[in-house]
């Protein structure tokens, strides 16, 4: 079975015609904006925003009409895939390096599906290293205070150079072993001046798509 493919699919039937939907990036968000793109070609009519360039490149290919923040109100539904999710439904994002808009689009979301294959469920986050966002000014000194929080992080690189995310910024992938306390991780993560955003997503999750012993399911 094509895990990414089915659970992607699956989200869809969360969408509803005039919907405003955010659309997630990586392999398994592909196969979720694929199928809307579908729909839109047989008539459906939703607005997407996307969570990266990446993916507004494809929304564009696929003719999927895209809005900007200041023509919206308000999201209606963001669909994203992760890369841990735990029995919380607390989240590690950022693998794509997408993870500052798409938490900007989850957190704006009336209603928030991950769509997240069975490799990615865990008991406790950590084991896949955090995305930590952080601006290339001073990047040895938030480095050290990452590194005071019990972090190990190294710089994400991309063809021998630094990764540089949509927003001109670094990505620090760090591991802390295992993530606790997520929340409280998250937020003195982003008391460190320097780092942008980091990718705990806590109680964000409405739903996890999954699939639980070969069964596809949807945790709440
Ligand atoms: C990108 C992300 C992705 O959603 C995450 O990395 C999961 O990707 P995939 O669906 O390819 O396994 O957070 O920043």
């Amino acid at each position: 079975m094509n895990e990414k493919k089915v659970i992607g699919e699956k989200a869809l039937e969360y969408v509803k015609d005039g919907m405003v939907v955010g659309l997630g990036t990586g392999s398994t968000a592909y196969y979720f904006t694929s199928k809307l793109g579908e729909l839109v070609q047989q008539g459906l009519n939703i607005k997407g925003v996307p969570t990266s360039k990446k993916t507004e490149t494809l929304a564009n290919e696929l003719g999927i009409p895209l809005v900007s923040f200041n023509e919206i109100e308000k999201i209606d539904l963001a669909v994203d895939g992760a890369d841990e999710v735990d029995a919380d439904l607390n989240l590690i994002k950022g693998g794509g390096g997408a993870l500052l808009r798409e938490k900007i689009i989850a957190a704006s979301a009336k209603t928030f599906i991950v769509i997240a294959d069975s490799h990615k469920n865990v008991d406790t986050l950590g084991t896949f290293p955090l995305p930590v966002e952080v601006v290339p000014f001073g990047l040895e000194m938030t480095i050290k205070h990452i590194r005071d929080l019990g972090g190990k992080t190294e710089l994400r690189q991309q063809q021998g150079k630094p990764f540089l995310t949509d927003n001109g910024n670094y990505i620090l992938d760090t591991n802390f072993q295992e993530i606790k306390e997520p929340k409280e991780l998250e937020k003195k993560l982003n008391l460190i001046p320097g780092v942008v955003d980091n990718g705990l997503f806590v109680g964000m999750a409405d739903a996890v798509i999954t699939i639980i012993d070969k069964k596809l399911v949807t945790v709440f």
